[in-house]
């Protein structure tokens, strides 16, 4: 039933994004997967390619991933708060978040993760209700769904901020690996 209604997705109309987008970008991995990253909204590559974080954020995003849970591309689920590029890559709109907030929903129901990796504070907020800086939220460990998450920084507030940035991304994303059910 939510794979099925998921296959509306592509042809969403339910905010003005549809206007602007090239394609709508869907989440990917296997169903099943442990882990799901979620992020704001598909930049240009992604609009383009059609696929969550195939751009510069998103090479240092799934190094991270490689070297602290050892998962490789396709070994985890990946998708957006957003599923469509806001223009010029502008902070989505609340109005546009909660359009796409069903999407959402039902992609975590038919996969079911145990863990959520949020990355930037319009995840962190939309995932995980938190309404507080990047500062104090990340690396909190947050019951989600029938399992727990932690909110990061944005891949693209490292490439930006540099290594102490990289380096609490990876503190993070070890806090998230270490919890057992
Ligand atoms: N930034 C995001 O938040 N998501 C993407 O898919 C690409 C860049």
């Amino acid at each position: 039933m939510n794979e099925r209604r998921l296959d509306d997705l592509p042809g969403c109309e339910r905010c003005e994004l549809s206007l602007t987008r090239t394609r709508v970008v869907l989440g990917s991995g296997p169903k099943g997967a442990t882990l799901l990253v979620v992020g704001e909204a598909p930049g240009r590559h992604e609009d383009l390619g059609g696929e969550p974080f195939i751009g510069r954020s998103g090479r240092l995003l799934r190094g991270l991933i490689l070297d602290e849970w050892g998962l490789h591309d396709g070994e985890y689920l990946i998708t957006n708060v957003v599923k469509c590029r806001p223009p010029n890559n502008r902070t989505p709109r609340s109005r546009e978040i909660a359009a796409c907030r069903p999407w959402l929903d039902l992609e975590a129901l038919a996969w079911r993760p145990e863990r959520v990796l949020a990355v930037g504070t319009v995840a962190a907020r939309a995932v995980f209700g938190f309404n507080e800086p990047m500062t104090v939220v990340h690396g909190r460990v947050t019951p989600w769904g029938h399992g727990v998450g932690v909110a990061t920084y944005h891949p693209a507030a490292a490439l930006r901020g540099g290594p102490n940035v990289v380096a609490v991304m990876r503190e993070d994303l070890r806090t998230l690996a270490r919890w057992q059910p």
